[in-house]
């Protein structure tokens, strides 16, 4: 199953194009609100939780997560770090991945190390893709690759 969180449509993209890729379930986090620069980027800099849409889908359902989200203000949305804190005991005996577009792509790594402290465990892999690659074919490619990892069996 994809989770993905979008503010102005390109992890959306991303988020679809993966789902189709895999076949997988699509469900948006929703938090909610109108969006606004400063208090989104201000609320992700000072990592604060805000209240989400319960899923309308049962995670226990899924073997896979896949988590797909912009980096605000060098962290993760405010939204999807509830998204984890709230979620992370039913993510506890599952394979989670992380896709990420943002505006610096492979330069946010450090996005990745912030995800895993709100999940308390690791990603089996993550793809971080910049705004200027998802314009260009380059991304098709590195979409292509990331979704063959999650389409291969778990190793025993
Ligand atoms: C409030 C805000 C803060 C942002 N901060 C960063 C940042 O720190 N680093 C970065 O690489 N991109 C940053 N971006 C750019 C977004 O991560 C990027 O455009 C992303 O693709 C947006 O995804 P979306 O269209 O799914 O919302 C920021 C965008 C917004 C709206």
């Amino acid at each position: 199953m994809i989770v993905y969180f979008s503010g102005s449509g390109n992890n959306k993209r991303v988020a679809e194009k993966l789902a189709d890729l895999i076949k997988a379930d699509i469900e948006r986090l929703d938090d909610g609100q109108r969006r606004c620069f400063f208090r989104d980027g201000f609320q992700a800099a000072t990592q604060k939780t805000v209240a989400i849409k319960q899923l309308t889908k049962d995670l226990d359902y899924y073997d896979d997560i896949v988590l797909v989200t912009p980096v605000w203000a060098g962290n993760l949305p405010a939204a999807v770090r509830t998204f984890l804190l709230n979620y992370k005991d039913r993510l506890l005996g599952k394979r989670v991945w992380l896709a990420s577009c943002s505006g610096s792509g492979e330069d946010n790594k450090e996005i990745v190390n912030k995800a895993i402290k709100c999940l308390s465990k690791d990603f089996e892999a993550a793809l971080l893709l910049s705004d200027a690659e998802l314009k260009k074919a380059k991304a098709d490619q590195k979409l292509q690759d990331f979704a063959a990892l999650i389409a291969r069996p778990p190793s025993c």
